[in-house]
């Protein structure tokens, strides 16, 4: 529960600390683009001012060729964009933004983008802007950019790689984050563990005491006591009971904690064991509840502990029986499996569990629908036990269910004995 609870804290800062990463970096992203863009538009502004300046008086519109290489395009159209009255410079770029400017409409100061393809196949990426010269004549002048649209790649390649060592470091600090936050509620964890261990470890003496005493008392005064006195003598004795089982549960669970959980193994038949056990709850029930054991024609030999293999079938009965109706079917099967895997499935027929309850279900307390549970006495602990016996047998606990339809508990474990 604690690693499933780090895990999801993880998750979310490292979540929310690339996102604000990725927000940063788009932002920087984009503030540069801008940038970049905003000067090649003053560029292509000035240009158009230089160009226009040139033309400006003259009668008949004059097109010279530029002494230096000119680092812009300049071309001047016929009011009826029909005729080129002048390209500059020479050359193949110029005469291909020439092509592409007649079909353009005029007038735009403010400069615009446009990808064109270049003499030799590759793309040619410009920023143009246009104004009238006179009645008769446009003009529009360009300026290739590729330069500046390769930085801006160059730009995005290495942000993406910074993006990428952002998420990197977000992993990190989520996982660093979550370990600070985790550490006051395993510090809290940590003390109930030692509380219950010690207060399990304390409450065993008087209950055995407890439970001696009734056991001389019943003996010694049975025949002087009044229904009434023998009937809460009754109720004593199954809440001591009870206490001693809760006690022993807990104690089994703190053993567990610590690492202590020891396996007394023993080679016994697991289809003996299962068969005493379903005729100790159908004399429990006094014969109202049926449990149909399924077992291979075999005396299943398996090599565990006896004990603790008990109180599992135990768990997985006693909760069939309490969480279904008398009358309704309740099952085992038993099977044998490749690698000495003996499995086991315990079914009934009862209120099922509803599907957002199942993960939690082998949490240490944990009741579905509390009432319902503390109604038929339980504690919560059943199925933790469950889980300890199985993972002490390095084996798995699973469960399948249907609210209103029933439940089924699936349990594998390597204890098959080698039988040579
Ligand atoms: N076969 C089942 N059908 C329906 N609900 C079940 C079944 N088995 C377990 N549950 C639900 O899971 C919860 C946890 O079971 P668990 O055995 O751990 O505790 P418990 O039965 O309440 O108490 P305890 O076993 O300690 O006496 C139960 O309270 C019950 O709501
Ligand atoms: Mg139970």
């Amino acid at each position: 529960m604690l690693n499933h609870l780090r895990r999801k804290l993880t998750w979310n800062y490292s979540t929310w600390f690339f996102i604000t990463l990725l927000i940063v970096l788009a932002v920087l992203f984009l503030l540069v683009k801008s940038m970049l863009f905003e000067t090649a538009n003053e560029d292509i502004q000035d240009i158009l001012h230089y160009e226009l300046e040139k033309y400006k008086g003259q009668d008949a519109i004059e097109v010279k060729p530029e002494a230096s290489p000119s680092l812009y395009f300049s071309v001047v159209l016929s009011k009826s964009a029909h005729s080129i009255r002048g390209v500059q410079p020479a050359g193949k770029d110029a005469q291909t933004f020439s092509k592409f400017v007649r079909k353009q409409p005029c007038c735009r100061s403010e400069g615009k983008l446009k990808n064109l393809k270049g003499h030799f196949g590759d793309e040619m990426h410009i920023i143009y802007a246009s104004a009238r010269i006179d009645k008769n004549s446009t003009l529009f002048v360009g300026k290739n950019i590729s330069s500046i649209h390769e930085k801006i790649e160059h730009w995005f390649f290495s942000l993406s790689l910074i993006g990428l060592a952002a998420l990197m470091i977000s992993v990190i600090m989520g996982d660093r984050l979550a370990r600070k936050a985790m550490k006051p509620i395993i510090q809290n964890i940590e003390g109930q563990k030692k509380f219950i261990a010690d207060a399990s470890h304390e409450l065993r003496t008087p209950i055995s005491i407890f439970s001696a005493s009734l056991e001389v008392l019943e003996n010694e005064e049975r025949d002087k006591l009044s229904p009434f006195s023998q009937e809460t003598l009754n109720e004593l004795k199954d809440e001591v009971r009870q206490m001693n089982g809760l006690v022993a549960n807990l104690l089994m669970l703190a053993q567990e904690d610590a690492g202590q959980l020891k396996m007394n193994k023993e080679s016994f038949s697991f289809a003996e064991l299962a068969g005493q056990l379903v005729h100790q709850y159908e004399r429990l029930y006094e014969g109202k509840r049926q449990i149909a054991l399924h077992v291979p024609d075999d005396k299943m030999l398996v090599e565990a502990d006896r004990v603790r293999i008990k109180e599992l079938l135990h768990v997985l009965l006693d909760n069939a029986c309490k969480y279904s109706v008398l009358g309704s079917s309740i099952s085992i099967t038993v099977q044998k499996e490749e690698g000495r895997i003996l499995s086991f499935t315990v079914e009934d027929k009862g209120a099922g569990i509803p599907a957002e309850e199942i993960p939690y279900l082998f949490d240490r307390f944990y009741r579905v629908e509390k009432g319902r549970s503390r109604q038929a006495g339980g504690a919560g602990l059943g199925l933790s036990i469950a889980k300890a016996i199985t993972d002490l047998h390095d084996g798995t606990i699973k469960v399948s269910s249907w609210p209103g339809e029933g439940t089924i508990f699936s349990v594998r474990l390597p204890i098959l004995a080698n039988i040579l």
